[in-house]
C-alpha cells in the first residue's frame, strides 16, 4: 500500500520525517511525500528522497491508500473512497466532520483519540505535543519576562530567582515545571489530583495542595471540583498568583470548557511585569482576561499570552514526535510488516481511534477501562480504628521489637567476648544507614545503592584471607562469599553505568 504525506496549508508540522519514512518503508509501505511538505519543519525534499520516499504532487499524496496528516483536508473529496485517513480529527467536537468522512467512504482514524493506556503511550500524540508545548510555554514566558530566571550574586548586586507557579500538573504542566526548574526558577505547582504531588516534587518543584479533601482519580484524568474544593482553590490561586512572577496555567478537564481559575481581580493583584501563559486558551482559557490566539498587556502591566499552537512553534521537534507516534500506530496496524493495514477491531486501540469505517460513523467508541492511575482505595467512612492491640493491650510492633531486642541480647551473650565491639559497629551502621538513605530523594536510591554495593568489597578481602584456612567448610563459605559479593559489586557498577548513560548526550 502507498502512504501519502501531503503538504498542509497553514501548517508548520508534517506527518512524516525522513527518519520515520525509513521506518514506514521497513513496514513494507511505499511512501509518497508531497513536494515541500517538510519545508517549514526543516526537512527538505532531498532528505525524504534519501530515506526512500518519492516526491509527488498534492493529488497523488492525498489519493494514496493511507493518508497521514496533521489535520483533515478542507475538501474531503481529495481522499479516495476506501482510503484510510490517519490524522488529528477532534471527533468529540466535530461530529459533522466524522459524518462527512463516513459518507465519503473513508476509514478515518483520529490520532487525538488514542486511549491513555500504557500500551498506547508510544502513540499518544496529545501527550507528545503537550510535552513540547509545556517547554515552549516557558520559552514564551522567558521572552516576555524582563528578568532572569536564575538567582545570581553578581558584582553589581543580587538577582532573585523568578517565582513560577504552574496550575495543572498533567503532561504540559510537568514539562513546564521541568523546563522552568532547569532554567533556575523557583517553581510551585497545584493540581486537583493529589496523586500528582509526588511527580511534581520529583521534578524539584514544590507541590501546593488545595487545602480541601482531594479527589482520587481512577483513570488519570481530573474530575470537576467539589464546591469545597473550588472555594479553597480560589483562595489559594489568589495567594499564589499575587506572589508569582510567572503563572503557567494548563488546567483542563476532558470534554469540558477550561475552568476559569484566574479572575480579573487576581490579575489586578499581580505585580507589573508578571506574565501569564494560558495554555488552556484553545479551550476558552483558565484566565478570565485571556484572548485566545493573542498576547495582551493589562493596564497594570501583566502580559497574558494566549497562544493556541505552542507545539507548532517548534515544528521540527513536534513533527518528529508526531510522525513517530504515527509509525508506532502503523506498526500495530501492520503486524505482518507486509505493507498492508490489517484493521482489527478486537484491538482496543484500533477500535477506539477509528471514528468512521465502511460508510458507518464509529464514534463514540465503547468505553474502555484505562489504567493511568491505580484505582482509588475504598476508604471506610467510619473513623479509622487504632491498630488492634494484641493480647495484654500491647501493639504487635512493640512485641516484635521486644522479641528482636531479646534475640539480639542473647546473640551478644553467647558470642565470644571479642565480638561485642563488632555488634556495636553493626548497630551504629544500621542507624547511620537508615538516616542517610531516608534523607536521599527516591530517584537517587538506585545509583546510591548500586555504588554502595562496592562496600561489599570488604567481604571479598575477608573471604580471600580465610579461603586458605584449611577447613573445607570455611573454604566453601569463603568461595560463595567471593562469588556473591563480586556479583553485587560488578552488578552495581553496571546498573550505575546504565543509569548515567541515560543522561549522556549521544
Ligand atoms: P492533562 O489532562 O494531562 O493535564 C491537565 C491537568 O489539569 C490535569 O492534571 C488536571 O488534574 C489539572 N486540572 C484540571 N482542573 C484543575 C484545576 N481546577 N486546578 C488545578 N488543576 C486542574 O492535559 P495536558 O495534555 O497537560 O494539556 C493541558 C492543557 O494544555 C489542555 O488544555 C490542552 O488543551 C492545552 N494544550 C495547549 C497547547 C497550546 O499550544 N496552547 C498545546 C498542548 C496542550
Amino acid at each position: 500500500m502507498r502512504i501519502g504525506v501531503p503538504a498542509e496549508q497553514g501548517q508548520t508540522l508534517v506527518a512524516a520525517t525522513p527518519d520515520t519514512v525509513a521506518q514506514l518503508i521497513k513496514l513494507g509501505y511505499d511512501v509518497a511525500v508531497e513536494t515541500g511538505a517538510g519545508a517549514e519543519a526543516q526537512f527538505p525534499d532531498e532528505q525524504y528522497i534519501s530515506a526512500g520516499a518519492r516526491i509527488v504532487e498534492a493529488e497523488e499524496a492525498w489519493s494514496s491508500d493511507i493518508v497521514t496528516s496533521i489535520r483533515p483536508p478542507a475538501e474531503l473529496e481529495r481522499i479516495r473512497r476506501g482510503g484510510i485517513l490517519i490524522s488529528k480529527l477532534s471527533p468529540g467536537a466535530n461530529p459533522a466532520l466524522v459524518e462527512a468522512l463516513a459518507e465519503q467512504g473513508v476509514t478515518a482514524m483520529a490520532m487525538d483519540a488514542i486511549p491513555r493506556i500504557s500500551r498506547a503511550q508510544s502513540m499518544d500524540v496529545l501527550s507528545s505535543q503537550a510535552n513540547v508545548a509545556g517547554y515552549r510555554a516557558v520559552v514564551e514566558a522567558a521572552h516576555a519576562f524582563g528578568r532572569l530566571f536564575t538567582g545570581q550574586v553578581t558584582a553589581a548586586g543580587k538577582v532573585p530567582p523568578a517565582n513560577i507557579y504552574v496550575i495543572g500538573a498533567g503532561v504540559a504542566g510537568l514539562a513546564a515545571i521541568g523546563t522552568a526548574g532547569s532554567m533556575g526558577a523557583v517553581v510551585r505547582a497545584t493540581d486537583i489530583r493529589s496523586e500528582v504531588g509526588e511527580q511534581v516534587e520529583s521534578m524539584g518543584a514544590e507541590f501546593v495542595a488545595i487545602p480541601a479533601p482531594a479527589q482520587e482519580s481512577s483513570d488519570g484524568y481530573a474530575k470537576e471540583m467539589t464546591d469545597a474544593q473550588a472555594e479553597a482553590a480560589a483562595t489559594l490561586y489568589a495567594e499564589q498568583t499575587a506572589r508569582a512572577d510567572i503563572v503557567i496555567s494548563t488546567a483542563s478537564i476532558p470534554g469540558r470548557r477550561s475552568p476559569i481559575l484566574i479572575t480579573a481581580d487576581m490579575v489586578d493583584a499581580m505585580k507589573p511585569g508578571s506574565v501569564i501563559v494560558d495554555m488552556a486558551a484553545a479551550g476558552g482559557g483558565n484566565c478570565e482576561l485571556t484572548e485566545p490566539g493573542r498576547t495582551i498587556v493589562t493596564e497594570n502591566g501583566v502580559t497574558i499570552i494566549g497562544i493556541e499552537d505552542l507545539a507548532a512553534r517548534l515544528p521540527a521537534q513536534s513533527s518528529q514526535l508526531y510522525a513517530q507516534n504515527i509509525v508506532n500506530y502503523l506498526k500495530l496496524l501492520t503486524p505482518e510488516k507486509d505493507g498492508r493495514a490489517a484493521i482489527n477491531f478486537d484491538d482496543v486501540i484500533i477500535r477506539t481511534v477509528t471514528v468512521a469505517d465502511a460508510g458507518q460513523v464509529m464514534w463514540p467508541p465503547p468505553p474502555i477501562q484505562v489504567s493511568a492511575a491505580p484505582a482509588p482505595k475504598v476508604v471506610d467512612p467510619a473513623p479509622v480504628a487504632e491498630e488492634a492491640p494484641a493480647a495484654g493491650g500491647l501493639k504487635k510492633s512493640t512485641i516484635w521489637l521486644a522479641l528482636a531486642a531479646v534475640l539480639g541480647a542473647a546473640l551478644v551473650l553467647v558470642s565470644p567476648v571479642g565480638m561485642t565491639g563488632h555488634y556495636i559497629v553493626l548497630a551504629l551502621a544500621v542507624i547511620v544507614g537508615f538516616y542517610v538513605i531516608t534523607n536521599v530523594t527516591h530517584a537517587l536510591h538506585t545509583p546510591l545503592m548500586s555504588v554502595t554495593n562496592a562496600i561489599s568489597g570488604i567481604i571479598i578481602v575477608g573471604a580471600i584471607i580465610l579461603i586458605g584456612s584449611g577447613s573445607w567448610v570455611v573454604t566453601i563459605f569463603s568461595f560463595i562469599a567471593i562469588v556473591i559479593s563480586s556479583i553485587n559489586i560488578f552488578g552495581g557498577f553496571a546498573v550505575t553505568h546504565r543509569m548515567l548513560g541515560m543522561f549522556r548526550r549521544a
